[in-house]
């Protein structure tokens, strides 16, 4: 036989793929065609679910190097040492529309790296916007609902998200960079990425320190005006993929630094905002950046669907020496991503090569739909007299952190949810300011009356001339909130 045989899933080659087997040359098709079959049934399961946020993506594979070991604050061994190189997996995406949706929309861009440390896989899933919308992960489903097409219409409305919005005024600051034209990047290539959330650093004697991090394009960062976007939109509703993945093959291979801020737990309260709260940056003046390392994206995915849509990224991958903080969005978030995952994916999703550590995998969790690592041997429980078997390995035991406090629901104490917008605002250029008032100006102009005017209050509060500019561009009246405002 040669190796060149079309063939059926189970290996065998086929005879004829053009012909359905009939009874006689007109007649109906018989049920004993097993390769017809196979092949429209294999068809008819080519979907998965799409993620339900953040469908639409494109990715790359790379590497990250080290140049300043961060030894003193980590024992996560793969930022250990000057030198040291970690295969990647990135994944860039955009957030509220469908899987096929256009790569231009006013949106967050996902940013998304998995490192297959040799200590286990971490995954860094953050976005190129420096804040979020919310503070707390209970807040999420009715955002993102917002955010999402209409249940009746299935169409995105302005009035919907501005109705969510207006009342929930920490998304200020997040809507000042989605409305600027940060919130239409130019491609995946010429943005940054963010961590958001603050993380906690442990080192080898169990000192610990919170730490955010940034990721800063050799590229440079390139955004789109409205009319820009909405030009390459009308060519191509797949230019960011494209831009990605025609770098990587022609050689051109994106890079970006990785800088970190690092906080002493002592100085939480050092400040006018809480620092685990998601909604604001740590002013860089004040906690200057330290870069790590660089990470260069150099091959591309073989296969999208296997690689790119059967990624599982989760801000719970973590390893050994970064542990989350207390940001209540962070902790949604670390049971949000596997749970989805499981329901995407299926409960071996670990085992689709992507997601697959480099590091062993050796453990008593068995069997389960589409077990493809089966593990040898009879022990499958621990402890166990055994001695070759896997054992527990106490430096790696997670940190000890003391708590206070009662069990709550409460707002944070320093909600401060103002300031750091207005000073978004105004470390914009003239332009970037005026692009971005047109922008807010277009989009609340279709929302009702008394969103609004909430919404102007909101960016009042955090810029007065924003607040005036926003008024006088939707022909509202604010004289009469003023004193309120300005309280
Ligand atoms: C994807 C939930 C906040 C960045 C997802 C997915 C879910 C989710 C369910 C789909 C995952 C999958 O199907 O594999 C949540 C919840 C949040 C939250 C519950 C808040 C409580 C955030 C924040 C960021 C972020 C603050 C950025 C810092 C991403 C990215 C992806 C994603 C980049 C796409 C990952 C990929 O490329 O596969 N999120 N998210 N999310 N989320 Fe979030």
């Amino acid at each position: 036989m040669t190796h060149n045989h079309l063939t059926t899933n189970q290996g065998a080659p086929v005879g004829d793929n053009q012909n359905s087997r009939t009874a006689g040359q007109n007649g109906p098709t018989l049920l004993e065609d097993y390769h017809l079959l196979e092949k429209i049934a294999h068809f008819d399961r080519e979907r998965i679910p799409e993620r339900v946020v953040h469908a639409r993506g494109a990715g790359a594979f790379g590497t990250f190097t080290v140049e300043n070991a961060m030894k003193r604050y980590t024992k996560a061994g793969f930022l250990g040492e000057a030198g040291k190189e970690t295969p990647v997996f990135v994944r860039f995406s955009t957030v509220i529309h469908g899987q096929s949706s256009p790569e231009t929309a006013r949106d967050p861009r996902g940013f998304a790296v998995k490192f297959y440390t040799e200590e286990g896989n971490y995954d860094l899933v953050g976005n190129n916007l420096p804040v979020f919308f919310i503070r707390d992960a209970m807040k999420f489903p009715d955002m993102v609902h917002s955010l999402k097409p209409a249940p009746d219409t299935n169409v995105q409305t302005p009035d919907r998200y501005w109705d969510f919005m207006s009342l929930t005024p920490e998304s200020t600051h997040m809507l000042t960079w989605v409305f600027s034209d940060y919130g239409t990047p130019a491609n995946y290539r010429e943005m940054n990425g963010f961590g958001v959330h603050a993380f906690k650093w442990i080192n080898s004697v169990g000192n610990y320190v919170y730490v955010k991090y940034h990721w800063k394009p050799h590229q440079g960062v390139r955004n789109l005006s409205k009319a820009e976007a909405a030009a390459v939109q009308g060519e191509d509703f797949s230019h960011a993929t494209r831009d990605l993945y025609d770098a990587i093959a022609r050689g051109d291979f994106p890079k970006w630094d990785l800088h970190v801020q690092l906080l002493q737990p002592e100085d939480l309260d050092a400040y006018d905002f809480d620092p685990l709260d998601p909604t604001k940056v740590w002013p860089e003046d004040v906690i200057p950046l330290h870069k790590v390392g660089t990470m260069t994206l150099n091959r591309n995915p073989q296969n999208f669907f296997a690689d790119v849509e059967q990624a599982a990224f989760a801000p719970s991958v973590l390893v050994a020496g970064i542990e989350p903080s207390e940001d209540k969005l962070l902790q949604g978030r670390l049971f949000s991503y596997p749970d989805t995952q499981r329901h995407r994916l299926g409960a071996n999703y670990l085992q689709i090569p992507v997601n697959c550590p480099y590091a062993t995998v050796q453990n008593n969790q068995r069997d389960g739909a589409m077990q493809m690592k089966p593990q040898a041997g009879s022990i499958n429980y621990e402890p166990t007299r055994h001695a070759d078997e896997p054992k527990e390995a106490p430096e790696y035991r997670d940190s000890s952190t003391p708590l206070h406090g009662s069990a709550t629901r409460q707002k944070i104490a320093k909600a401060n949810d103002f300031a750091q917008a207005g000073d978004t605002f105004r470390s914009f250029s003239e332009q970037e300011q005026a692009n971005f008032i047109s922008n807010l100006v277009g989009d609340l102009s279709s929302v009702h009356e008394k969103s609004k005017l909430l919404a102007i209050c909101n960016f009042y509060r955090a810029d007065a001339k924003l607040g005036e500019s926003l008024a006088a561009g939707l022909n509202v009246d604010i004289s009469g909130y003023l004193q309120h405002l300005n309280r």
